[in-house]
């Protein structure tokens, strides 16, 4: 079956982004999007901690394939819902590894609820980075939008920001639909100027400061690779990319 949209082959796999950090690429989902539903390619993140537990962002839809490649380089110890939009595997994870800790971030626990997805967190995400993962991992809620509250984090060792929503930068020149192309584009995430999605971007409206510190907060990470859910990551001058991406956070 052709996708309407490409995929970053080769899915399930390990692929390197840094020592110690990872990402994997998954096949598509269908996402609610400005006035219709968008397919969206995905990609998860993992990183190695200090003491050998999987740190897992994101979870893609899950396979055997990619669980023995994980068991391979540690225990999957930490299950990470960044925000309410992205949580929708967590359930099927923890089936596989119970011993995960399932982190929640802002507000998904009412929308899987109100989805009937059942999933069980065990704990949340705040401003306050946890111990299992504090010193190696930097993270902040990204607030000021009405709607969704991103948990985004920062990996010190390979200085790199892990976004979700926050940016999509979709390579929309491989689209067979022009259509589509435009569309995406309209929505302000097409690369090389992918950009905060043009319908997440209107719920900060009137809160607007909120979102400008945030910003700032991430700009004094001093990110030199951005890690995206969807579409191409920054993999270099990654502040210069943050602050275009977001230049519309005055
Ligand atoms: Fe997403």
């Amino acid at each position: 079956m052709k996708r309407p949209i490409p995929v970053y082959e080769p899915l399930y796999k390990l692929k390197p982004i840094a020592e110690n950090i990872w990402i994997v690429d998954g096949d598509l989902i269908e996402m609610d999007a400005v006035v219709t539903v968008l397919p969206f390619s995905t990609r998860m993140t993992v990183i190695k901690l200090a003491n050998s537990q999987l740190w897992c962002h994101s979870p893609i839809a899950p396979n055997e394939v990619l669980y023995n490649q994980l068991d391979a380089l540690g225990p999957v110890a930490h299950l990470i819902s960044p925000n309410k939009i992205h949580y929708a595997y967590i359930a099927d994870w923890k089936k596989r590894y119970p011993e995960a800790i399932a982190w929640s971030s802002p507000g998904v626990e009412q929308r899987a609820a109100k989805q009937k997805i059942p999933v069980a967190f065990d704990d949340q995400l705040t401003d306050k980075t946890p111990e299992a993962w504090a010193g190696q991992i930097d993270q902040l809620i990204f607030k000021g939008s009405a709607f969704i509250e991103e948990a985004v984090f920062f990996h010190k060792a390979s200085q790199t920001l892990i976004l979700t929503d926050l940016i999509e930068n979709f390579e929309t020149e491989h689209f067979p639909s022009w259509l589509r192309r435009k569309a995406y584009k309209l929505a302000r995430i097409a690369a090389p100027d992918g950009q905060t999605p043009i319908d997440y971007r209107m719920t900060f409206i009137g809160h607007q400061r909120q979102a400008k510190e945030c910003l700032e907060k991430l700009l004094a990470w001093q990110s030199e690779k951005i890690i995206l859910a969807h579409g191409r990551c920054f993999l270099e001058n990654g502040s210069a990319e943050l602050r275009r991406a977001l230049r519309w956070i005055r």
